[in-house]
């Protein structure tokens, strides 16, 4: 186990420089994960902390050794690429053996590592067997033991995944990171697989034409994305980016998006904001804008909508099912606690996070059938919790919404336009 350190790395191919001075540290048993679009410089970066490449100008160290200068074979690390790259005539156990063999190790103790190798990854049944007897994810998995058997400081795995079909990656996803766990080696993972990298990484390095735009924790960069591109690039479905203005502390939107804007770092007026929200943190809410649904996809487990609202594409994603169809309307709110601000022209983040104390501006009214607005009365307590709103989300169908306005996902409750429930609601909505 060692760590790595990345100093100022930089690296051009003639007048083409695809590494632009990166600065970067993994340490001692992280599993970090390097991400970004193809061709921001991934690949080149790791081929280069495994000697492959030659490092133009910076400083690379393993376990604190300046290894600039030192070949591929001394580094004590071990690549498994994209290509499992297996040698087609040998069998499992030759194949994840032969780097020992070339490294003038005695069979007895090639056997024994190799045994231990196929035994974490569940292939000891299949030692004899040819690369060409094996399923994807079996010689996937071989081209792992091959980087196991040796043992090394630094695991390197460039997209390991993305031959495989969507089930498998799912199971191997999660054996990857069993294995670090059982064996707690240093890891530098690429992917261009964000959900991947959430799911696996203790830290994530989000890369874009190749300088680091962002290194984190995988929730401080979904919970705090430092600028717009790694806000739209963690995330899935991405996160709406609406733009607008700031003025006495609402931000507001020539769609008729409106959200309190009143945070530390957001000033009380200013043009050119782009307001972040994520799918998943917009509220179906009677206070809320009108949306027309052009697109529904129901999951089972979550519903997908892409809305327009006054020509501004908004996509939903909810827990709930919701009986609606294309063209009808629903109205929705950005959830308060959950709000990002970025400057128009330098995309990067304004705010640290929109007080949520206070009440929501009204929003601009609008005509529709998507529920009626929640007014505020003089003088009413900006209340933590609203009780319940009635509105009608499709046609003969009359909706209840118990909802928090204090930062949590909002709880739903949909229920039929008849019976006892339907009763309750009404009830509970003249309440209101
Ligand atoms: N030998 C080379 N000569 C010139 N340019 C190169 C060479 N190898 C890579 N590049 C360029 O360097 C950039 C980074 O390539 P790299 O393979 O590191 O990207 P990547 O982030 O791994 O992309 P992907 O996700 O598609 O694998 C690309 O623009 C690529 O065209
Ligand atoms: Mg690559």
């Amino acid at each position: 186990m060692a760590e790595v350190n990345l100093r100022g790395v930089r690296k051009a191919y003639g007048a083409v420089e695809v590494l632009r001075g990166i600065d970067s540290d993994v340490e001692d048993g992280e599993f970090v994960a390097l991400v970004g679009p193809s061709g921001c410089g991934k690949s080149t970066l790791l081929r280069m902390i495994a000697g492959l490449e030659d490092i133009s100008q910076g400083e690379i160290r393993i376990d604190g050794r300046l290894v600039n200068n030192v070949p591929p074979k001394q580094r004590d690390v071990a690549m498994v690429f994209q290509n499992y790259a297996l040698y087609p005539h040998m069998t499992v156990a030759r194949n994840m053996g032969f780097s020992l063999k070339l490294a003038g190790k005695k069979q007895a103790e090639i056997d024994q590592r190799v045994a231990y190798a196929a035994g974490i990854l569940d292939l000891a049944h299949l030692l004899d067997r040819y690369p060409r007897q094996l399923s994807g994810g079996q010689r996937q998995r071989v081209a792992m033991g091959r980087a196991i058997v040796r043992d090394p400081q630094v695991f390197l795995f460039d997209e390991p995944l993305s031959n495989l079909d969507a089930k498998l990656r799912v199971q191997m996803r999660a054996e990857i990171k069993a294995l670090h766990q059982r064996l707690r080696t240093t890891t530098v993972y690429v992917t261009h697989d964000q959900v991947e990298a959430m799911t696996m990484a203790d830290k994530i390095v989000v890369m874009r034409d190749g300088s680091v735009e962002q290194a984190g924790a995988p929730l401080d960069l979904y919970d705090r994305p430092q600028n717009m591109f790694v806000a739209g690039f963690i995330g899935s479905p991405s996160m709406n980016f609406i733009e607008g203005r700031i003025k006495d502390g609402g931000f507001s939107a020539a769609c008729g998006i409106v959200a309190p804007a009143n945070g530390p770092g957001v000033d009380t007026g200013r043009e050119n904001v782009v307001l972040g929200i994520r799918p998943e943190h917009l509220l179906l809410d009677p206070s809320g804008v009108e949306a027309t649904v052009t697109v529904i996809e129901q999951t089972g487990s979550e519903t997908f909508l892409l809305l327009d609202v006054a020509g501004q594409r908004i996509t939903y994603l909810g827990r709930d099912r919701i009986a609606i169809r294309p063209g009808e309307t629903v109205r929705i709110l950005p959830d308060p606690g959950r709000l990002h601000f970025f400057d128009g022209e330098s995309g990067r983040r304004l705010d640290a996070r929109a007080d949520t104390s206070l009440p929501l501006p009204s929003p601009a009214p609008s005509a529709g059938r998507g529920g009626s607005p929640h007014k505020p009365q003089p003088g009413e307590e900006p209340a933590p919790r609203r009780k319940a709103g009635l509105g009608r989300v499709a046609a003969g169908m009359l909706f209840a919404v118990g909802i928090r306005s204090d930062g949590y996902r909002p709880e739903l409750h949909y229920m039929r336009g008849s019976g006892p429930a339907s009763a309750r609601a009404r009830a509970e909505a003249e309440a209101h």
